[in-house]
């Protein structure tokens, strides 16, 4: 099979990395890849949002399989384009894809099928959001309708932080047009666990669980990021916790979206909350995490190809998914300055040690080939996973793989997975 990865980021070059070992694949090409991807697909300079473009390379190269890793294509509806030129393509419809695109959608749809989530409002007009918050509960959470990078989420501590945010949103548009609609819910606190699953309209098989550490800095310090590391599985993800999820939250998802006429082929990324009440939705992604596809897809045993494959045709219920009976766990090295602002172009060193090493993964993010040299090109530039015979032992090996790598202005937090002392 010729097989198209379209994204550029740590979660494409694992999907990409993954896909590498199936025997089903002949070639593969990534738009627009990175410096990374390279070493398993041909990268093309074709932007994830240029539909026409990368729909004309697709029929051009007979493209078998198409694989949409990033949520802006998949909200935009590459994968109707795609289909419209019969290109068969892994991913949610732009109807489904709302589950991620709309922040209200989402709210509507859980309090609509009674799934688990934080109460809330949704609000299209500044005045009346700030008239609800008048009388509201603090600390309380403003999220920004559509998508922005992950940071479109504040969580206010009193009245004035509130109406700064819903300016912030509303009026200053700092989220763009994402700030069109807001919802505004309750803040609620617990351990985050995420959950990702392949669905193939009717059936949802979840893989096994991780947990995102989004702050910039240790001990959970600073802005939002993209994600800062990762690790898999979360102990805190228990068997308990499992099953009250598959009961009310999994299949009710799948569910709720086949009967509202948006069935969902694809990637279903559960944020989750474990509350005192019990687990709730914090939001859904329609793709991949990233990083924690960085931990996941090392860690599955599947053929990958066939696990999609299965999802396009519905046959996801004759899948066996199953993962390694190990852990990892992944170090985001940064650009100091992340997320705000940082310089970029710093030759990367130490890449080639992790060829070296069987259970090392170094997943690219904002890397660049320039005159034949890797060079950081973004905030977060390398993903470092390692396995190990459990969380401790991963830990331990994924920080000794970080001093493989060198670049100046390198940063990273030092307490990725410190939560499973805990346990
Ligand atoms: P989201 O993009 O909706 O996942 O939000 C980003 C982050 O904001 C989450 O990972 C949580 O850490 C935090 N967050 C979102 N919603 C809530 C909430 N209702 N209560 C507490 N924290 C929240
Ligand atoms: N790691 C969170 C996300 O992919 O949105």
């Amino acid at each position: 099979m010729k097989v198209l990865i379209v994204g550029s980021g740590g979660r494409e070059h694992a999907i990409a990395a993954s896909a590498a070992k199936s025997s089903k694949v002949e070639k593969m090409y990534c738009a627009p890849g990175n410096a990374g991807i390279e070493e398993f697909a041909e990268c093309v300079p074709i932007g994830a949002m240029e539909f026409e473009k990368l729909v004309a390379f697709a029929k051009e190269k007979s493209i078998d399989l198409c694989i949409v890793g990033m949520d802006d294509p998949l909200v935009g509806g590459l994968v109707d384009e795609m289909e419209a030129a019969g290109i068969r393509t892994f991913g949610p419809r732009k109807n489904a894809a709302i589950l991620e695109g709309s922040k209200a959608f989402s709210k509507d749809l859980m309090k609509k099928y009674h799934i688990p989530t934080a109460a809330y409002e949704n609000f299209t007009d500044p005045d009346a959001a700030i008239a609800y918050l008048e009388t509201a509960k603090f600390p309380i959470v403003l999220k920004a309708d559509g998508l922005a990078l992950g940071k479109g989420v504040l969580i206010c501590q009193n009245f004035e932080e509130a109406k700064e945010g819903v300016r912030t949103i509303m009026l200053d548009k700092k989220f763009g047009t994402a700030g069109n609609e807001m919802v505004i819910e309750e803040f609620m606190t617990g351990r985050e666990v995420s959950v990702l699953s392949f669905v193939d309209g009717k059936t949802i098989k979840t893989m096994t669980s991780a947990q995102d550490h989004k702050r910039a800095g240790d001990g959970d310090t600073g802005l939002n990021t993209g994600g800062m590391g990762t690790f898999s599985p979360s102990p805190f993800y228990t068997k308990e916790v499992e099953e009250f999820c598959s009961e009310h939250i999994y299949q009710a998802t799948v569910d709720a979206m086949a009967a509202e006429g948006r069935e969902f082929k694809g990637v279903i990324f559960f944020g989750l909350m474990l509350t005192e009440e019990g687990p709730k939705v914090l939001e859904y992604n329609a793709r991949f995490g990233d990083p924690e596809a960085q931990v996941v897809l090392p860690r599955m045993k599947n053929d990958l190809i066939e696990v999609v494959e299965a999802c396009i045709d519905g046959t996801l219920d004759q899948v066996d998914l199953q993962f390694e009976d190990n852990a990892a766990v992944c170090v985001v090295l940064a650009s100091e300055g992340y997320p705000v602002s940082y310089e970029k172009g710093f030759p990367i060193q130490g890449l080639e040690e992790f060829n070296k090493h069987e259970g090392y993964y170094c997943f690219h993010a904002g890397t660049k080939l320039q005159d034949g040299q890797i060079v950081t090109n973004g905030g977060r530039v390398l993903g470092v996973t390692a396995k190990g015979k459990d969380l401790k032992e991963a830990r331990a090996n994924a920080y000794a793989a970080t001093e493989w790598v060198q670049f100046e202005n390198k940063y990273m937090r030092h307490d990725i997975g410190k939560a499973i002392d805990e346990v």
